[in-house]
């Protein structure tokens, strides 16, 4: 089922019980004067419990900047976002940035590791964060990697590491405390064909619980396959939600091009 409102954002037809980020509204922009950028101009969206939800669109349209504004990273100039209830965007700072470290894993585009700590390090992070002795956190974090294939450079620097590693590390770190929202801003990238599956099915698995949710920018169509909808951006907006498209999505994956370009 497609829903299209042309030139619009559109608002899919979620059970209210059944979202999980609620977007209203959200403008943001960047610079001033001459150099303004608006990136987001009135973003409406629903993101459901128990789903993978897809944002694709072309080069600039702002999903990165989307993402940082649903994670908390970024403040937007106007608008509200509500993750599982709570009002992010109307939380003061310490209350967002306690609420974001315990219920919200990032996978950025850039990795974002720090150069000077391991692979298990890096992971850990959100653990230590959260007060788990530094022990017990790099010991959890180890076996995140291992379900990532990466059990043999958990003590490797990422300047060790190959670009595929490196993003299964800030994969594992955004897994490691079992946050109820997982974004993700293209988290197969560097990743060969067989990596690429498997850490989608782990993220499948982490989002089909209810209280879970799942929310992924990507241009490859191995993930098309995972998703439950895809929201299509452009110019700062959605400007269409597609509803269930596995089928469609089983029909690109065979494409011989493998991924899509926008
Ligand atoms: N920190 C910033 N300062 C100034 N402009 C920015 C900044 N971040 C993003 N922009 C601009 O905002 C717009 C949206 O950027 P954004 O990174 O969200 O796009 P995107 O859809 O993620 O693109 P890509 O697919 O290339 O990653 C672009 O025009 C970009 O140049
Ligand atoms: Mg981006």
């Amino acid at each position: 089922m497609l829903q299209t409102k042309a030139g619009a954002a559109t608002v899919p037809a979620i059970p209210p019980e059944e979202v999980a980020v609620r977007i209203r509204g959200v403008t943001k922009h960047f610079g001033t004067g001459d150099q303004r950028v608006v990136a987001l101009r009135g973003v409406d969206w629903e993101i459901a419990k128990g789903q993978i939800s897809l944002i694709v669109g072309p080069s600039g349209c702002g999903k990165t900047t989307l993402l940082s504004v649903v994670a908390g990273i970024l403040d937007a100039d106007d608008g509200d976002v509500e993750i599982f209830g709570s009002h992010v965007s109307k939380m003061r700072d310490r209350e967002r940035t306690k609420f974001r470290a315990r219920s919200i894993g990032f996978v950025f585009q850039q990795y974002n590791l720090l150069p000077a700590l391991t692979a298990a390090e890096n992971a850990s992070i959100p653990l230590v964060i959260a007060g788990l002795p530094k022990e017990k956190a790099v010991a959890r974090a180890r076996e995140v990697l291992g379900l990532l294939g990466m059990e043999k450079k958990t003590e490797n620097l990422p300047s060790q590491l190959s670009g595929g590693q490196q993003q299964r590390v800030a994969i594992a770190r955004a897994l490691v405390h079992e946050p109820s929202l997982l974004v993700c801003d293209e988290p197969t990238a560097a990743l060969d064909h067989e990596t690429g599956l498997n850490v989608m099915e782990l993220l499948r698995q982490v989002a089909v619980r209810p209280d879970r949710a799942v929310v992924i920018v990507t241009h490859d169509n191995r993930v098309f396959h995972f998703g439950d909808r895809i929201a299509h951006m452009d110019d700062g907006r959605i400007v269409e939600v597609e509803d269930k498209p596995n089928e469609a999505a089983d029909r690109s994956a065979r494409s011989p091009l493998g991924t899509i370009h926008s």
